[in-house]
């Protein structure tokens, strides 16, 4: 029992970096390792995104994609163990959540700073017992600036690039490494240069550059520094 007989707050790992940069596929293997839950923030971003695409909204309308994070609050649901799919309206939207198309909308809603404060409430809510496993472009610096780790996942660009080739081509999506890895670098420079929570890593990060390594490697490493701090 703490002395003000505030409880102890839920334990959050959080997990920033480019897109490309494994942080999806480690921290759903760090979540599942520990028993945590897991925050992908890229998927809400993505759903705003699809469904301003869906409702012809004008991207640069901070008010109106405001109001449509507002309303879709209810209307959404993350994956969970029995139900591993994004559903919007009650409908399973995560392939169309992948598309660069959709990639390239939400990287725009999340330069908008009232958009990025309609979120945080949602963001916060996945704070659960026994613990969470957030990962994103801001988890450390903004939303869970108490996290007990952050890491700060990154590759160099054409290495995320292709990764991302290989992914699209295995769901049987067609790509061009060549217009990936500029679009790569074009999301890179939207999401470190905009005023509104850019990319960065957190002061304390951790900073894990896997383009050399292999997904075991990079999940034993954050393995190593979750289990120095837990
Ligand atoms: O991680 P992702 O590729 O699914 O994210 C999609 C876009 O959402 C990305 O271009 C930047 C934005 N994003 C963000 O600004 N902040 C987050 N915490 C997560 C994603």
């Amino acid at each position: 029992m703490h002395a003000d007989s505030t409880p102890p707050s839920i334990a959050v790992i959080t997990v920033d970096g480019p897109s490309g940069s494994g942080k999806g596929t480690i921290s759903q293997a760090l979540a599942g390792e520990l028993g945590w839950h897991h925050l992908d923030s890229g998927s809400l971003y993505r759903l705003l995104a699809y469904a301003a695409l869906q409702e012809s909204l004008d991207l640069t309308d901070e008010a109106a994609l405001t109001a449509l994070a507002e309303r879709l609050s209810h209307d959404y649901r993350l994956p969970t163990q029995d139900n591993p799919v994004i559903e919007l309206y009650g409908k399973d939207v995560s392939d169309a959540l992948r598309t660069e198309g959709c990639a390239d909308a939400a990287s725009r809603v999340a330069a908008l700073p009232a958009v990025r404060a309609a979120l945080l409430a949602w963001q916060r809510h996945y704070r659960q017992s026994p613990g969470l496993v957030a990962d994103g472009r801001d988890m450390g610096t903004v939303v869970f600036p108490d996290a007990v780790l952050k890491l700060y996942l990154t590759a160099r660009p054409d290495v995320r690039a292709e990764r991302r080739y290989k992914q699209l081509i295995n769901k049987g999506f067609q790509a061009d490494l060549a217009s990936l890895i500029k679009e790569v670098e074009a999301r890179d420079a939207r999401d470190s240069g905009r005023k509104a929570s850019p990319l960065k890593p957190a002061a304390t990060a951790l900073v894990v550059d896997n383009s050399d390594l292999g997904e075991a490697e990079t999940l034993q490493q954050v393995l190593d520094a979750a289990h120095a701090v837990l």
